[in-house]
């Protein structure tokens, strides 16, 4: 009699450079996680939860305390994926220290396998402090949502200038140990470099198929975010208008008074 093998979860361990395309995608709840488990290497909870989840018009707002609850709803949905989760803005830029105190208590309460920090050379020394002290952590680079207030929302490696300071970024975090680096709105001849430069994979979102490979946001490949498009997303489902169709059907029916009665919720006929 064969023993059924049993899946083990994946860790930062099993992307190594040039194993790839790695397949990551965002998740920020129990039963959407569990959905793109057998599907995905990674699950990111990512702080884009702020926009996506609670409405906010930036990631700015999205505290600790969310990406524990978040972070930790997904684990325990999961069995399959690496989940990394999302270190929010202010929980890491004052120290190394400051740093290692939010991220092992991402670890500690959620059970993620690592945390992603946005910054190049000016967060290699607090990646280093963590990485010496246990923590998995990707970095980011090129456009960083969390700085929208100083740089906006816009590609980035226009110009031999602009590429030179996000390859810079990219290994510098690197160098220090990042398992991974998400570029970030990037232009492909950038991306190009870059990953060719790297040691570690890099994982795309809208920096072409040049990287590592590619991380989206779920709601917007499910077509559940609708507030705008990222024009480099691909829809695979249309999940707003079918949400929005079935609470249509749901009103029809309540106003028409067509409840379902307790023999359909508890599943017995009367005689
Ligand atoms: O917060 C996020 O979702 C991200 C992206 C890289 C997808 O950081």
């Amino acid at each position: 009699m064969s023993t059924p093998v049993q899946e083990r979860r994946l860790t930062v361990r099993d992307f190594p450079k040039g194993k790839g395309p790695f397949v990551w995608l965002t998740a920020y709840t129990a039963p959407v996680a569990r959905l793109l488990d057998p599907h995905v290497d990674v699950l990111l909870v990512g702080d884009s939860l702020g926009m996506v989840v609670y409405g906010f018009e930036s990631t700015i707002p999205v505290t600790l305390d969310m990406m524990v609850a978040h972070g930790a709803a997904v684990v325990r949905a999961t069995r399959r994926a690496c989940v990394i989760v999302d270190m929010p803005f202010g929980s890491y830029h004052e120290s190394p220290a400051q740093a290692f105190r939010g991220a092992a208590r991402i670890l500690a309460e959620t059970g993620c396998a690592g945390v992603k920090l946005e910054g190049g050379t000016e967060m290699a020394e607090t990646v280093r402090f963590l990485v010496q002290r246990g923590i998995p952590v990707c970095g980011h680079v090129g456009l960083m949502p969390q700085a929208v207030n100083a740089s906006g929302f816009r590609a980035q490696g226009r110009d031999e200038r602009e590429v030179a300071r996000i390859m810079a970024d990219a290994k510098a975090v690197a160098e220090v140990g990042a398992f991974a680096v998400v570029v970030e709105g990037t232009y492909e001849a950038a991306a190009r470099a870059i990953t060719a430069a790297l040691p570690v994979p890099t994982i795309g979102i809208g920096a072409s198929v040049a990287c590592d490979g590619q991380v989206l946001v779920s709601d917007d490949v499910l077509g559940l975010f609708t507030a705008f498009k990222p024009r480099f997303v691909k829809r695979y489902a249309e999940l707003g208008p079918l949400v929005s169709e079935a609470a249509a059907a749901y009103a029809a029916d309540v106003r028409a008074r067509r409840f379902p009665g307790p023999e359909h919720v508890f599943g017995v006929t009367r005689d």
